[in-house]
């Protein structure tokens, strides 16, 4: 199975917002990713409105043409604004108002009384649902307890060992994403993995075998300042499909 590349639009906002002007456009840069060979285009419409607007949830719905994945938090106002839009698919993660970016998966295992509902709701309305979690044993059972159609792993701890270059913990990483993939894939659920993977640290976890989508956005971004994003784009499909 060849692993698909989800390019996260969200740091393209991030410089707009900087200035609150309307360049760069996370539209323009998601014409651009799907013509180099992304096959997923996914942004994170914070309750914050920290960078993606609500404008470019309903003009990249007008214009993405592979799959187009929302993150939201799960609550009841932006289940509704995934309704409005009708992205592909839904991923429902934790925020936190202090943080820059989503830091840690959501804890569905605490929560399954509460997600079970907007889960039912999403895919009640044609979109289908995924949760961004850890990947632990109860994270997944939890997954498939509320109904979710896909879990995307956070490779977030991984990104940091490799950045610490710390061997052990890496290979720990490694080992818990291939078994909860196992477990994910045997409960019938999709996988996908995402956040702090770039061209050094992506290749490991690109040839697990049972995970569909790479979620990217950080890195790809980075090096699209110096090379332009076809080029970055690119580069990154060509470590992940080897
Ligand atoms: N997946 C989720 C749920 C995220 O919130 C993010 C953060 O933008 C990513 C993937 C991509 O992470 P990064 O920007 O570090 O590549």
């Amino acid at each position: 199975m060849t692993v698909k590349l989800g390019f996260n639009v969200d740091h393209i906002a991030t410089i707009r917002e900087a200035r609150k002007i309307c360049e760069p456009d996370p539209i323009a840069a998601a014409v651009l990713a799907e013509l180099a060979g992304a096959e997923g285009i996914t942004m994170h419409l914070r309750e914050d409105k920290q960078h993606i607007q609500d404008r470019d949830v309903q003009l990249l719905r007008r214009t993405v043409t592979t799959k187009m994945n929302l993150e939201i938090c799960p609550a009841q106002e932006m289940v509704q604004v995934a309704i409005n839009n009708q992205p592909d698919t839904v991923t429902l993660v934790s925020e936190i108002h202090t943080e820059l970016s989503t830091e840690d998966g959501l804890n569905v295992a605490a929560k399954v009384g509460d997600l079970a509902k907007p889960v039912m709701t999403l895919k009640n309305n044609d979109i289908a649902v995924g949760v961004f979690i850890d990947a632990e044993t109860e994270q997944v059972k939890a997954a498939k307890k509320i109904g979710a159609d896909f879990v995307e792993f956070n490779t977030g701890k991984y990104a940091t060992s490799c950045a610490l270059g710390s061997n052990e913990e890496v290979e720990r990483e490694i080992s818990a994403l291939e078994d909860m993939t196992v477990l994910a894939r045997k409960y019938g659920l999709k996988v996908k993995a995402g956040r702090g993977l770039n061209y050094r640290n992506v290749a490991p976890i690109a040839t697990i075998e049972g995970i569909d989508e790479l979620v990217i956005g950080h890195s790809i971004v980075s090096k699209s300042v110096m090379v332009g994003i076809d080029r970055a784009v690119r580069d990154m499909l060509e470590i992940i499909r080897r």
